[in-house]
């Protein structure tokens, strides 16, 4: 069977910058307690009214650009979000407009914080199947879009961006190996928006009721979280007879720099090993692990041929692992 690999990575981070001290003036919070409970410094976020697909079309310019590919090359688009500009059509489809990318189809998924190492599984299986040979990966969300700003437990947890790759066949032994992923649908009501979907469509009471926002019980999240990040990521090594220790990179799902830390020391792994930068961006839903990939390259951490864990837990709950060996891409 064909292996798929990530030829191109594509980011895109909106200009603006909100740092903590900016939250400080919306809700009764402190720049201490963000940095010191979540790690976070600043995030980006868009001007109002800036949709999800703007992001996504940025990010695939890149990444196509990087890679000398042109829209038209494109065969299939997966864009991972639980921001869509509209409930329907999928983002995927504005973005298929956008770009120009008028031989590709495409859908939305919409897994949450594991949306993106879905949407990769899944762009994987049509190169593997020899399907297809060019499909393009979106994980991006304008979380800003759905934040209470007068909830101070969540508004100051996110951020908006989106990373883009792009999946072909790969020409050696590396590109993506194996996955696991896994749902468990009992953790619905930790991690939620209530109101706007067919249970709840949107009237007076639930804009009243604030139910068109994010929803979390954290402490809840957080304790789920580090526990699969390391049960997934070890039964993904196991089943491929590797030791944490043989990672080259451990690229978690930024939520929290405290859950990352937790599964870093439970994996035993070095701070060296593993891709952070929360710092900047916050919590980017579905955009986190793409833009920790770019983060990676940024800081020449990637390699041809690197061992590489991608994880992820997000609302579902959803858990994803991922594992590949670093292609090499072209990156300025
Ligand atoms: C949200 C999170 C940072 C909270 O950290 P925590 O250590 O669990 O803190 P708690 O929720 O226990 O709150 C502690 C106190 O801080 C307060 N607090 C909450 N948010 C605050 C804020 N932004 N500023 C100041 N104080 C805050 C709480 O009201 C609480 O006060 P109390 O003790 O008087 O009731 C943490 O639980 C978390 O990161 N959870 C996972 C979130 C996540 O990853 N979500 C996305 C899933 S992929």
């Amino acid at each position: 069977m064909l292996r798929a690999a990530i030829t191109s990575v594509g980011r895109y981070l909106p200009e603006r910058v909100m740092t903590n001290a900016d939250l400080e003036k919306i809700v009764n919070t402190n720049d201490e307690w963000i940095k010191s409970r979540t790690g976070i410094e600043e995030r980006r976020v868009v001007e109002p009214g800036t949709p999800t697909s703007e992001l996504c079309l940025r990010a695939a310019r890149q990444c196509l650009e990087l890679r000398g590919v042109s829209p038209d090359e494109v065969e299939l688009i997966i864009v991972a979000t639980i921001t869509p500009d509209m409930t329907f059509p999928a983002t995927a489809c504005i973005l298929q407009d956008k770009l120009k990318a008028h031989r590709a189809w495409g859908f939305d998924i919409s897994a949450a914080c594991s949306g993106f190492v879905y949407a990769l599984t899944m762009g994987a299986q049509f190169v593997q199947t020899g399907a297809h040979r060019k499909v393009l990966v979106l994980g991006a969300d304008v979380m800003t879009a759905i934040l209470d700003y007068q909830d101070r437990t969540t508004c100051v947890l996110f951020g908006d961006g989106a990373g883009a790759v792009l999946l072909e066949p790969s020409p050696d032994d590396n590109g993506i190996i194996d996955f696991a992923h896994e749902v468990d649908g009992s953790g619905a009501c930790y991690l939620n928006m209530p109101a706007g979907g067919s249970l709840r469509p949107a009237s007076h009471e639930t804009v009243d009721r604030r139910e068109h926002f994010v929803r979390q019980e954290g402490a809840h999240v957080f304790k789920y979280a580090v526990r699969k990040f390391v049960e997934a990521s070890l039964r993904l090594l196991e089943r491929n007879g590797l030791r944490p220790e043989q990672l080259d990179l451990f690229v978690a799902h930024q939520a929290n720099i405290r859950i990352i830390d937790a599964a870093r020391d439970r994996l035993g792994l070095p701070d060296s090993k593993v891709v952070k930068n929360i710092q900047r961006t916050g919590n980017t839903t579905a955009a986190t692990i793409p833009l920790a990939l770019a983060t990676a390259l940024d800081e020449k951490r990637l390699k041809k041929g690197d061992l590489t864990l991608l994880t992820s837990v997000g609302a579902g709950f959803t858990v994803g692992t991922v594992l590949l060996r670093w292609s090499g891409v072209n990156w300025s």
